[in-house]
């Protein structure tokens, strides 16, 4: 995407709840998967976007959240509603890279990214992040993978084009294993974590957006984009999903 481009998608992806697919309801109930935390635990939401996770978070735990998100337009979303919550004391917004996060050593309880560790890549993210984690901290990620065998060729090529990472669950535990988590829950997000908060917010966006750039073909690609990625999972949902990786740091 060059620069022009990524301004339509980000004007394509401002002032809608999310930005990626998500259920306040497993947010919840992945949090309640992670036993033994301490009664206020320190918390990190990586990619945290416009914060809908993030104020899941907030209201299941007692716990201080960081929520880090690279993009401004996410960020100042959130301040605001951080603001207006008055939560300043529980969450703290944080504009930084998670490619080159600067916390000491071992400093949260949980981290949590949903939709975002794709962006380093699932292992170098499990492998990078570990170290922030205290001894026995849980890291919770949710990532696209394949959750059904034989795709179809039309959404394999797809998915082979646009996120050729995309692993089945099996290969995202082993990873995990290897990098020093153990598997605590897989859990799939349902169609509904999709749609709700995420593509109909959009997909009423793109008739307006494609009679706006009607005469660049390079940005109407990118709402075409759009469109071609709903469409996918309009048809062959059953074979791919964001699926929940809830993990623990282990150390022998
Ligand atoms: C798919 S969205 C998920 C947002 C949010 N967690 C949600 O579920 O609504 C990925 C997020 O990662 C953020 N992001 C992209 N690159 C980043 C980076 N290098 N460091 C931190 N955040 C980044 C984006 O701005 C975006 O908010």
């Amino acid at each position: 995407m060059n620069e022009k481009q990524f301004e339509v998608f980000l004007e394509i992806h401002k002032d809608i709840p999310r930005e990626g697919p998500g259920d306040s309801d497993i947010t919840k109930s992945t949090f309640k998967l992670c036993t033994d935390l301490p009664e206020k635990p320190e918390i990190l939401d990586v990619g945290c976007g416009p914060g809908f996770q993030t104020f899941d978070l907030a209201e299941v735990s007692d716990g201080n959240i960081t929520a880090l998100d690279y993009h401004e337009q996410y960020i100042k979303v959130l301040e605001k509603n951080v603001s207006s919550a008055d939560m300043q004391n529980r969450i703290k917004c944080v504009r930084g890279d998670m490619n080159k996060m600067e916390f000491p050593p071992e400093s949260f309880d949980l981290m949590w990214s949903e939709g975002a560790v794709y962006i380093m890549g699932f292992d170098e993210g499990l492998k990078e992040w570990r170290k922030f984690l205290k001894p026995g901290g849980y890291l919770c990620v949710t990532e696209l993978s394949w959750i059904k065998e034989n795709p179809p060729a039309e959404v394999a090529d797809y998915w082979n084009e646009n996120y050729p990472g995309m692993m089945k669950v099996a290969e995202g535990n082993n990873i995990a294993l290897k990098r020093g988590y153990e598997i605590v829950e897989n859990i799939v997000l349902p169609d509904s974590a999709w749609f709700d908060n995420y593509y109909n917010y959009i997909e009423v966006k793109l008739p307006e957006m494609k009679a706006k750039y009607q005469s660049s073909d390079d940005l109407l690609k990118v709402i075409e984009n759009e469109e071609i990625e709903i469409d996918m999972r309009r048809k062959y949902g059953e074979y791919y999903g964001y699926v929940f990786y809830v993990l623990r740091r282990i150390d022998q």
